[in-house]
């Protein structure tokens, strides 16, 4: 136990006989001890104790509770996952109200009752191992390269299950989906989650090139190629060398270049223009497209065998309105992300911001709702965000009883549903693991993704 951080229990007190007290109380822990700040910020940076019980009347002036708080603000900065109770004279209520306004976990008042202190140090314990805990999780879920794609609906955990089983190989991958879907986002995530991580990720978007100059653009040119060609470039597909080339909007390719292309993808090697020799080239290839290739290929706009040497792997990003449990989830990162950026403040939505959020449709899927949060925190006057803060006329939103309790109900469903979709997927769908970290049982479990259409993996 000696070296598990998640037993070790700070006391920090300079009473010789209160600390005995204490030790005999508490001796199911893994005790350390501190007689003034400076002993305790010591153990703190040595330890990392998951509790600190802490008295707030220390030395040099024990009957001021100064240097005990100023130790609080010191442990909480340094560890701030630290549960510290504060301990206090009888009768302190107001000191120790202040240690909890700084961040103190609990407080407890002397004299010393071991039955009630041992059930504060218990919980805080528990809080502490949970945190720990959900800590772990959310990293092990967030390989480095998924972070920042949010996301608890089926259909997103299982486009990041996709990539990360095709990020370690060098499959042609077209991520298709609507405008604002996350395409691109995701085809970073299959970059950094690929061994090719530290070599270029290089972009080009197709439709935003004229044709004219887009071949150039890809595969680069020796000087005197065409006027103006004063001295040698190296195209696209060159600078990704050795990483990966994403080819967003492939589907406005022009179709004399698809030709181009297609050899490339199968010879693997580039010409430049005006160039003397092929040159090879190791890229991996991504594609993204809002259209829909087929509608395409019917009308000849794209060609066939292009399409399939590009969807070795398809990846399709469904539209926000299909995530459920997404939107509300995203409203709720955009905000936090938005308010760290402008150093604002919220204390979240309103009920009838967060119903016009789940029952939009979101034409411009993600960046819409990125867009919209955005403007609202920039703009909104009081502590919340409410529906004309979205840029919603407020009337398009009810507020009887009845969508009230509708919206909370969502809300807890948006919120059980991301917890067991990433708990699901941590333990790889194995149900029985799963309902083992939710503590529920497994028909428990079953019922509650049925309730929430979750399926089966
Ligand atoms: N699941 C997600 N979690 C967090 N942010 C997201 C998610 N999906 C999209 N975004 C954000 O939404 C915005 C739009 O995403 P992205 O540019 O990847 O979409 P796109 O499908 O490429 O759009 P377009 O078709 O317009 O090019 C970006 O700012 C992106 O970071
Ligand atoms: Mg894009």
């Amino acid at each position: 136990m000696v070296n598990n951080p998640n037993n070790k229990l700070l006391i920090v007190e300079d009473n010789p006989g209160v600390r005995k007290q204490l030790k005999w109380a508490l001796n199911d822990y893994d005790l350390l001890f501190a007689e003034n700040r400076t002993e305790a910020i010591e153990q703190i940076g040595t330890h990392s104790p998951g509790v600190v019980t802490l008295d707030l009347g220390l030395p040099p002036d024990p009957t001021n509770a100064s240097e005990g708080l100023a130790a609080l603000e010191q442990i909480l900065a340094i560890n701030p996952q630290t549960k510290v109770i504060v301990v206090t004279g009888n009768d302190d209520r107001a000191n120790a109200l202040q240690a909890i306004s700084l961040g103190a976990y609990d407080f407890y008042e002397k004299p010393i009752d071991v039955d009630v202190l041992n059930l504060i140090v218990t919980r805080s314990f528990r809080l502490f191992k949970l945190e720990a805990e959900n800590k772990a999780l959310s990293e092990k879920q967030q390989s480095p390269g998924l972070t920042g794609i949010v996301g608890a609906s089926q259909q997103i955990q299982a486009a990041c299950r996709m990539v990360e089983k095709v990020a370690p190989t060098l499959a042609t991958t077209l991520v298709v989906g609507e405008s604002g879907t996350g395409k691109e986002l995701f085809a970073r995530a299959l970059h950094h989650l690929s061994p090719r991580r530290d070599k270029p990720f290089v972009a080009l978007n197709c439709a935003a090139i004229p044709e004219n100059l887009l071949e150039s653009e890809l595969f680069g040119y020796e000087k005197g190629a065409f006027t103006g060609a004063t001295k040698q470039s190296k195209g696209k597909i060159e600078q990704a060398h050795g990483g990966s080339l994403f080819l967003d909007e492939i589907g406005d390719m022009p179709v004399s270049l698809q030709a181009k292309m297609l050899r490339f993808l199968q010879e693997r090697y580039i010409d430049r223009l005006g160039g003397q020799a092929p040159i090879p080239v190791d890229v991996r290839i991504i594609c993204a497209t809002h259209q829909n290739l087929e509608q395409s290929i019917e009308a000849q706009r794209f060609r066939q065998d292009l399409y399939f040497r590009i969807s070795e792997i398809d990846i399709e990003i469904p539209p926000l309105r299909d995530r459920h449990g997404d939107k509300v989830l995203l409203a709720q990162f955009f905000l936090e992300k938005f308010s760290k950026k402008n150093a604002k403040h919220f204390r979240g939505y309103t009920v009838s911001a967060l119903k016009k959020i789940d029952h939009y449709a979101w034409p411009g899927n993600v960046r819409e709702l990125e867009n919209k949060v955005g403007r609202a925190v920039i703009l909104a006057e009081g502590q919340t965000i409410d529906v004309a803060d979205l840029g919603f006329f407020s009337d398009d939103a009810e507020t009887t009883e009845e969508s009230l309790s509708l919206t909370l109900r969502q809300a807890r469903e948006a919120a059980e549903l991301a917890v067991i979709q990433r708990v699901l997927t941590v333990h790889n769908y194995n149900v029985s693991q799963a309902a083992e970290t939710l503590g529920v049982s497994r028909p428990q479990l079953y019922n509650l993704m049925k309730k929430l259409g979750i399926n089966h993996g």
